[in-house]
């Protein structure tokens, strides 16, 4: 049976048009006004609504030890908050600790994802070591169609690479026509600081930040940059939250190193006096790099809208209240991150679209079309188009409401956002032509996801 997404406006990356959408098996095989269809189809009026390209996170953490503890996530959860929200792909970071090999590492998010999501993934492996193995065994997970790395800079002795590890992982990545994701923040530098702060009896979350400065983020994207440039290599930073990491890597754009910028949902809503606040309130801000002075905030917006940050993730990343109390004597033991997935279009489109000045079309782009394209899911995924999966969203724009944990479909016990203004919501949320959201409810099924094979990017 069909499905028809009746008399909505669809909004892509670059057009807007009235027309009907029908939907065959799992893709889009008609687009145009008045469609003629074969009895029997499921009729979605979408009358009044938008009807935007599904959503795509492009940085997420479900399955995550980390800081001695895991990641309160599990897929099937995660994607039903996704879907939920509009998010109908998701691309997960692999992250293996460096005692860990790389196809041990890849072999187990395989599994944990299997069977349980809901809505499609990929992932991004990251390298966190280099040894005699790990060229043959990155070269098998590229053919398996993860095309993509990730290097952390920061998390010494964790998951961060040392300078020649991530030579060996950029030259590898330029010759197998990879992009390689990076989280740059000097670690040497996160450490002493660290030290030094705690040696003064500042333990309270209000000195993590002071103890990750927006310089060290700055020397990390340059760093970074430096090693693309020497390799040929193709990068992304990932959650860039500050204006001289942002000089840093236009700095690098503008020099012909190819270079291309996330930042995160946090970072644009969130500034440092959330983690200031006492006790488990600033635990719950907690993440890296950290959020920033609020100065920041409207220079990477303008970034976001001219597109010098191309894509919005969430580096979706739960605790719960008991794990951030890990760090109540040091804010270095608190476990870092914050929960997004099923926030990020509502948010981006409210103080984006709605208040923000951001055009809706850069905002499909840069939540949705830019991440397919940089991460090979494109043509498939990230548009609206005759071949595409039927992954779309009918969005109310006429819909209000206020985000808050009592609410939310993710299983955390807290939301970073409680309290901010929702001015819309997904009304139905297809992937691959099945309705999985409505109107605030997942009718989706866990397990239904697929995990999506990409190509090299070149
Ligand atoms: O604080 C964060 N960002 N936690 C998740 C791990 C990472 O660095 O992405
Ligand atoms: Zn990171
Ligand atoms: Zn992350």
């Amino acid at each position: 049976m069909g499905l028809l997404i009746k008399g909505g406006e669809i909004i892509t990356a670059e057009t807007r048009q009235h027309a009907d959408i029908f939907i065959e098996d799992e893709t889009i095989s008609a687009i145009g006004s008045g469609l003629a269809v074969p009895p029997g189809t499921e009729v979605i009026d979408a009358e009044g609504k938008l009807v935007f390209p599904g959503f795509i996170d492009p940085h997420v953490h479900i399955h995550l030890p980390f800081m001695g503890t895991f990641a309160k996530e599990n897929h099937a959860a995660a994607s039903a908050a996704a879907l939920t929200g509009g998010t109908t792909t998701f691309i997960e970071m692999v992250c293996p600790s460096r005692n860990e090999g790389a196809l041990e590492g890849y072999n187990v998010w395989k599994q944990k994802a299997e069977g349980q999501s809901a809505c499609d993934y990929a992932f991004h492996m990251s390298v966190t070591r280099w040894d005699a193995k790990t060229e043959a065994q990155l070269i098998e997970i590229v053919r398996d169609g993860t095309t993509s790395f990730k290097i952390f800079l920061s998390y010494k002795n964790f998951f961060g690479v040392t300078d020649e590890e991530m030579f060996n992982t950029l030259k590898l990545a330029a010759k197998l026509g990879v992009i390689t994701t990076a989280h740059c923040e000097n670690a040497e530098l996160v450490g002493q600081l660290q030290q030094r702060l705690l040696a003064e009896g500042k333990t309270g979350p209000e000195w993590h930040e002071p103890s990750r400065p927006e310089a060290v983020e700055a020397e990390g994207t340059t760093r970074f940059a430096t090693f693309l440039e020497q390799t040929g290599a193709t990068g992304y930073v990932v959650h860039l939250s500050c204006v001289p990491a942002l000089r840093a890597a236009v700095e690098a754009k503008v020099r012909g190193v190819k270079l291309h910028v996330e930042s995160v949902l946090p970072h644009f809503l969130l500034d440092k006096s959330y983690a200031e606040r006492a006790g488990v309130e600033g635990m719950k801000h907690i993440m890296s790099p950290p959020l920033r002075d609020k100065r920041n905030l409207p220079t990477l917006w303008n970034a976001l809208k001219t597109g010098l940050i191309e894509t919005v993730g969430t580096d979706h990343c739960p605790f719960d209240k008991e794990q951030k109390l890990m760090g109540a004597k040091a804010f270095t033991q608190i476990p870092n991150g914050i929960p997004g997935i099923e926030d990020r279009v509502n948010l981006m489109y409210t103080y984006g679209v709605k208040r923000g000045g951001l055009d809706i079309h850069r905002f499909v782009d840069a939540l949705s079309t830019r991440a397919a394209k940089l991460f090979g899911l494109f043509p498939r995924k990230g548009s609206i188009h005759v071949g595409a999966d039927a992954d779309l969203v009918v969005y109310d724009t006429k819909y209000r409401g206020k985000i808050s944990a009592a609410t939310q479909k993710g299983i955390n016990d807290y939301n970073g956002f409680e309290g901010f203004d929702i001015e819309g919501r997904p009304s139905v949320v297809t992937v691959r032509g099945k309705v999985q959201a409505h109107d605030g409810v997942f009718v989706g099924q866990p397990g239904r996801g697929r995990m999506l094979r990409r190509e090299p990017q070149r």
